[in-house]
């Protein structure tokens, strides 16, 4: 299931760009309308994102287990941050953020995290993953909202940086001293959990 697959409701436009009414001083309305649009596909990231690493923050077991629960909670703290930040900012728009569960899940173009109970490792892995699709996607946001709308783009800069650093920290933990990460080219979750776990450069 695609985005694009699923945003044909009454209150899209034909682009998929919600109707809004007015949106800020100076900027045209479909552009405001089009920030708005790509707002909300970085709220719907967000939110899977720190709901993702607080179960994983219950879910780790194993060897460093207490290092990896904790590293986990200031990064939910922060992504709840910027989810809080972007939904603010589509109000200011003139949108209306969309935070229920069943329109993230009917929304999303991924599946849902997929693994439970399981070693540091093999979470951080899957979690390498999981940042790897979040910042690309903020990578695309940052372009095409670069040209309509520079205030956001700024705050998407700095969702990035922060977000960058926390892949950093996870994939730290999967990379030995020659620079080769254990999950490196896996392309599900489970993969790149299973490559981590055969690999085990952490520990
Ligand atoms: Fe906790």
């Amino acid at each position: 299931m695609t985005i694009s697959e699923t945003s044909k409701d009454s209150s899209t436009a034909l682009d998929g760009a919600p109707e809004i009414a007015y949106t800020i001083p100076g900027m045209a309305q479909d552009a405001g309308a089009q920030v708005v649009k790509n707002l909300q596909e970085r709220l719907n990231a967000l939110t899977d994102l720190h709901l993702t690493l607080k179960h994983v923050h219950w879910n780790v077991v194993g060897p460093n287990f207490i290092g990896v629960h904790e590293m986990l909670d200031p990064q939910v703290d922060s992504v709840r941050e910027m989810a809080d930040s972007v939904a603010e900012r589509i109000s200011a728009m003139g949108g209306s953020p969309v935070g229920t569960p069943g329109h993230l899940v009917a929304q999303r173009s991924w599946d849902d995290y997929s693994i439970g109970r399981a070693g540091t490792i093999e979470h951080l892995g899957a979690l390498d993953l999981v940042y790897q699709g979040v910042i690309a996607d903020y990578r695309a946001a940052i372009e095409s909202v670069g040209e309509l709308d520079p205030i956001t783009e700024d705050m998407l800069i700095d969702h990035s940086t922060d977000l960058e650093q926390f892949h950093w920290f996870v994939r730290a933990h999967l990379e030995n001293a020659g620079g080769e990460v254990s999950s490196s080219g896996a392309k599900s979750e489970v993969q790149a959990a299973k490559q981590a776990g055969e690999k085990r450069f952490g520990e």
